[in-house]
């Protein structure tokens, strides 16, 4: 079977990144979280003071964004791929909800955006990649030979942010959660770069009502439909 790249792109917390690693694991492709890129940009701000409550320092980031190096490093525990940010593993860290307050803002600068699509292209090059977003179908890999658009309701999604933080052990609010949701959504679809929105030729999964195997059946059905073609 000839590698094809894999492009999943779609709203906050509707579980693409669980079925993409899933779906990456079971055919031996490389699975790119480039959400997890715009959170380890945002957690450098945060951690050098670049930011302060919603407004970056667009000037201090943009002289340092060469001082920031991201690489995925595969987990022989969980057996998936956790996120280094300048050599440290930060894979917690990007996931707290400090982080996912701000990341909307980091992730809507057209400098931070080139910087992260150049990386992106670069590490899909020799395909055989499934890379998860919000512009990876639109924008990186517009010729993706398969396009998966995933979606499902706020609450739904906000029920399963809420679920994966409380067993992590963080404290979380769910209303807390609903309107981070909402919130990110909103800033996703309506920016300048790179808006948040579906490929003409993406194929649309709204995974409300169904569950993890379900969805994973699924897109191993995409998957072979497409790469035997
Ligand atoms: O998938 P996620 O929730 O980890 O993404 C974090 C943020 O980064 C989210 O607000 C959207 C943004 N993002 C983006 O703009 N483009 C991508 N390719 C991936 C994520």
């Amino acid at each position: 079977m000839n590698k094809i790249t894999i492009a999943i792109d779609g709203h906050s917390s509707c579980g693409k990144s669980t079925m993409a690693k899933d779906l990456a694991r079971e055919i031996g492709y490389v699975y790119i979280d480039t959400g997890a890129m715009y959170r380890a940009v945002t957690l450098f701000c945060i951690q050098n003071g670049f930011i302060k409550d919603e407004t970056i320092d667009t000037e201090e980031l943009q002289k340092h964004m060469n001082d920031i190096s991201i690489t995925f490093q595969l987990n022989p525990n969980t057996g998936k791929p956790d996120t280094y940010l300048n050599g440290v593993c930060v894979e917690n860290k990007i996931r707290t909800l400090e982080v996912s307050s701000k990341v909307s803002y980091v992730a809507a600068l057209g400098f931070v955006r080139e910087a992260m699509v150049d990386l992106q292209r670069l590490m899909g090059e020799a395909k055989g990649v499934i890379m998860d977003g919000r512009d990876i179908g639109t924008v990186v890999f517009p010729n993706a030979e398969l396009k998966i658009f995933v979606t499902a309701s706020d609450e739904i999604r906000a029920q399963r942010r809420y679920d994966e933080l409380i067993a992590k052990g963080e404290k979380c609010n769910m209303e807390e959660i609903l309107a981070n949701i909402r919130e990110r959504d909103r800033i996703d679809s309506t920016r300048a770069v790179s808006p948040l929105r579906k490929a003409d030729d993406a194929i649309v999964l709204d995974n409300s009502h169904m569950t993890i195997p379900e969805q994973k059946a699924w897109l191993l059905a995409q998957f072979q439909r497409v790469a035997k073609g």
